[in-house]
């Protein structure tokens, strides 16, 4: 048993004004909107436009209003865990970046790169922390300005992603409320059908590489799609089953915003109701790291204190997983 329950006191959203629709797409791509519809869901995405601005300056909106909105000051937080595969730069960490521009002065933090999964995969991370009593108050973020890996002229990319960046702020608390349990997963040969080929210390980017826009996200998306739906179903029946809950006994499911219809498949396949599944790809697209953290501040006014809550994103690596919350405030 933890020594504390890890519970989230606050989240925090936030996206770009500039709004890339369909409509604008097809001006760039051989595309139309009835196919990224019926195909995907999304409607539109938001891009960071501006120059200099990148994922750190997302995160900085994000955590700057959460902080307010916790009534939570600076120099209270300890740690900063940043899920992204945008970092502002390969070195340093966009971590530590935030906490400059923020003015976290006593706090620490670091990247972690496990692409859509981020989110989940940093909350698991964050919440041992507070558990164990290292800390008391960490920061969750998850922030993608994919925009700067997407390319504009691939039709089968760039009507998928948005930038956007989302937050929570983690706190000890001795009730029955907060991070319940996770099920992570990963599988590396499933790498082939997601990735950025350049820029690592595999393939250093030469002029060569720009050429071959070897900088850019290439996705198989076929392959991608049926992973994903059946990584997310089985994870969430396998953490639903290790707590004994029934659908009726979950009161909210979270998935990644990939695509509309592995969403509306992951549901189906868990019997699982859609009026209890959160959506906003429509809006905003696949925000990678920043999905899940969108939605929950999107819905956080329908929580109530004692809700169970199920997020679950796949994303490459291949990563996947999901997390069950009990929600800690709210009426
Ligand atoms: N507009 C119009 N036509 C397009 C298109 C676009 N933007 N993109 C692809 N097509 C075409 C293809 O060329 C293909 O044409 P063909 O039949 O003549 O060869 C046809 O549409 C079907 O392509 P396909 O790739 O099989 O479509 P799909 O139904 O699998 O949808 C994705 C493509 C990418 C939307 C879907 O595979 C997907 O969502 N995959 C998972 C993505 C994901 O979750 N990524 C993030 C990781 S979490």
């Amino acid at each position: 048993m933890p020594n504390f329950n890890a519970v989230i006191t606050g989240v925090q959203g936030w996206v770009p004004n500039h709004i890339l629709s369909n409509k604008d797409l097809e001006q760039m791509v051989d595309t139309n909107d009835e196919w990224i519809r019926t195909r995907t869901g999304i409607e539109e995405r938001r891009l960071l436009k501006g120059e200099g601005l990148a994922t750190s300056d997302m995160a900085v909106e994000a955590v700057g209003r959460l902080l307010e909105k916790t009534n939570t000051t600076k120099n209270e937080i300890d740690l900063v865990v940043f899920a992204t595969v945008t970092p502002d730069m390969r070195m340093p960490d966009t971590a530590n970046t935030l906490c400059d521009k923020l003015g976290l002065d006593n706090a620490f933090g670091f990247d972690l790169n496990a692409a859509c999964s981020g989110f989940i995969y940093a909350i698991t991370v964050g919440s041992q922390f507070i558990q164990t009593g290292m800390y008391k108050k960490v920061i969750v973020v998850g922030s993608d300005k994919m925009s700067s890996i997407i390319n504009y002229e691939d039709r089968s990319t760039c009507i998928i992603f948005g930038d956007g960046a989302g937050a929570v702020l983690l706190e000890p608390s001795q009730e029955d409320v907060g991070f319940q349990d996770a099920i992570l997963k990963g599988d590396g040969s499933g790498r082939e059908f997601l990735y950025l080929t350049a820029g690592g210390s595999k393939t250093p980017t030469t002029r060569e590489t720009l050429e071959a826009g070897q900088h850019f996200v290439v996705q198989d998306g076929r392959p991608v799609y049926k992973s994903a739906v059946k990584g997310m179903s089985s994870v969430v029946k396998e953490l639903m089953e290790r707590n004994n809950l029934t659908n009726d006994d979950v009161s909210w499911l979270i998935p990644h915003q990939a695509n509309k219809r592995i969403i509306t498949a992951v549901a189906g396949k868990l019997d699982f109701p859609m009026e209890k599944v959160t959506v906003n790809i429509h809006k905003y697209g696949n925000t990678t790291a920043a999905t899940i953290p969108l939605c929950m501040w999107e819905w956080e006014n329908r929580f109530k204190k004692g809700d169970n809550i199920i997020l679950t994103a796949f994303g490459g690596g291949f990563t996947w997983g999901a997390v069950l919350i009990k929600w800690a405030y709210g009426t």
